[in-house]
């Protein structure tokens, strides 16, 4: 099939290449003229496992390319919108204005019997008000709603192999000539088993707020849980283990440490908070806002943990902070734990140094007073407290002896709960982990 993709960035620029990769014939257009040099280079501009690879390798098959040209989406069957929808500045609620200027301008490109398949995260309601701008621009061209659901670091796998497969359509029914269409762009997945949801506009967009709503309240639960480990002496790693087991809690998704960061959760539950007073319906979600407090609270720990841990003052302290990722295998730092407690730790006289494999050219874009250090070596080097906020292999896998001969205080907290509190203590040092004795 012919397909464009409006948007290329994090999402749009997998989008793009992973639908190229199932065969179908792609044009990515991006506003951003330096994004599509990167991107048409073979060149993801921003860090994802194997994006670059299968960039590299569908542009020398020639199903795929970018451009800044709007009017090459004309005669596409299918156009993805996969422009972003921050938060807007100073406000809870979703930003849509690059999602109304993106369908705005390819309304004037649509012909009859076309499809605009909306992937970005809106707020409910979105849907029903941008088929208006399709519709005005070509009566004859449809509008579906298909989110997307996934997970940086592993974007690729997830576009290619969805566990679901959402259609929010006009009619809500299987008979709608969009689920066809649909249904030719992932025929690929489906075969090997992929189910495939229909329903209507409201209903898809709901799906995406409130599955990213289950998850942040998942981490929140388990993090309000360690709150009270660190109040009775019990270890919230052993709880969440005990518990998740339990196939209706279930284990994954269940880590206390930091909490939750990158460019979609917290955003998410924000504008869902908002979007539901404009509805009416805030009663129904000011649990969300205690699930952000949680969260918040968890970066607020570290720092007083980290206090704890150097004897009572952070003034003049060496901290090595290992992470500056919301999480492992991204180079995102969008309201990540790690960069947010390494500031405040700076703020409060500390002696910072931050170091990440992947994220630190974002980080000095961020926290520009911020000391980075792209050598681990390095970044431990003298330091009084080890902090692990962002869980890394690398960091994991730390030996206890071999870190201990570079720094001057053999002091780590782990932000994460991935190392061995015994071996640490072990080889002498002193150990904290999030909610755990
Ligand atoms: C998330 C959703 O998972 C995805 O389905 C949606 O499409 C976009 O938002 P992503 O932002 O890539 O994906 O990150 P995710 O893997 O969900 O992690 C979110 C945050 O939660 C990270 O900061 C991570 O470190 C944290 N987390 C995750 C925990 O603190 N504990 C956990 O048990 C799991």
């Amino acid at each position: 099939m012919r397909i464009s993709v409006i948007g290329c960035g994090y999402l749009g620029a997998v989008h793009a290449a992973c639908m190229a990769k199932l065969g179908h014939e792609v044009v990515g257009i991006e506003t951003d003229p330096a994004k599509v040099a990167e991107l048409s280079d073979g060149h993801a501009p921003f860090y994802e496992p194997v994006l670059d690879e299968l960039l590299k390798e569908l542009e020398e098959s020639g199903r795929l390319r970018f451009t800044t040209d709007m009017s090459e989406a004309r005669g596409s069957q299918v156009h993805f919108i996969c422009v972003g929808t921050p938060q807007k500045r100073g406000e809870n609620a979703a930003d849509l204005r690059f999602v109304d200027a993106a369908v705005e301008s390819l309304a004037a490109q649509l012909g009859p019997g076309e499809l605009v398949a909306g992937k970005s995260t809106v707020p409910v309601g979105t849907a029903a008000r941008l088929a208006e701008i399709v519709h005005e621009g070509q009566p004859g061209a449809m509008l579906a709603w298909n989110p997307e659901f996934l997970r940086e670091g592993h974007a690729v796998s997830d576009t290619l192999s969805p566990n679901r497969l959402v259609y929010g359509v006009d009619t809500g029914s299987e008979d709608d000539p969009a689920v066809a269409l649909l249904d030719e762009v992932y025929a690929e997945p489906m075969s090997a088993g992929t189910p495939r949801m229909v329903m209507d506009y409201a209903t898809a967009e709901l799906v995406k707020t409130a599955a990213n709503s289950f998850l942040a309240t998942k981490i929140s639960f388990i993090n309000a849980m360690a709150e009270v480990c660190e109040a009775t002496g019990a270890d919230v790693v052993r709880l969440a283990e005990a518990i998740g087991v339990d196939d209706r809690i279930g284990s994954k998704f269940l880590s206390a440490g930091i909490g939750f960061g990158g460019g979609c959760l917290p955003k998410d539950i924000r504008a869902f908070m908002a979007r539901a007073g404009e509805l009416g319906a805030d009663q129904a979600l000011t649990f969300l806002r205690e699930v952000d407090a949680i969260n918040m609270r968890r970066r607020t720990r570290v720092v007083e943990l980290t206090r704890q841990l150097c004897g009572g003052t952070l003034m003049g302290q060496r901290i090595a902070v290992l992470g500056a990722a919301f999480k492992p295998e991204s180079d995102d730092v969008r309201d990540s734990p790690a960069l947010s407690a390494a500031a405040q730790l700076q703020l409060q006289g500390a002696v910072v140094t931050v170091t990440d494999p992947q994220a630190l050219a974002n980080a000095a874009k961020r926290f520009p007073e911020l000391p980075l250090e792209p050598d681990l070596e390095v970044a431990l080097d003298r330091a009084d407290a080890v902090l692990l906020l962002t869980e890394w292999k690398q960091y994991r896998e730390l030996d206890p002896h071999e870190t201990a001969a570079l720094v001057s205080n053999k002091r780590i907290l782990d932000g994460r709960n991935v190392l061995d509190p015994a071996k640490w203590r072990a080889a002498g040092w002193t150990y904290k982990g999030l909610g755990r004795p």
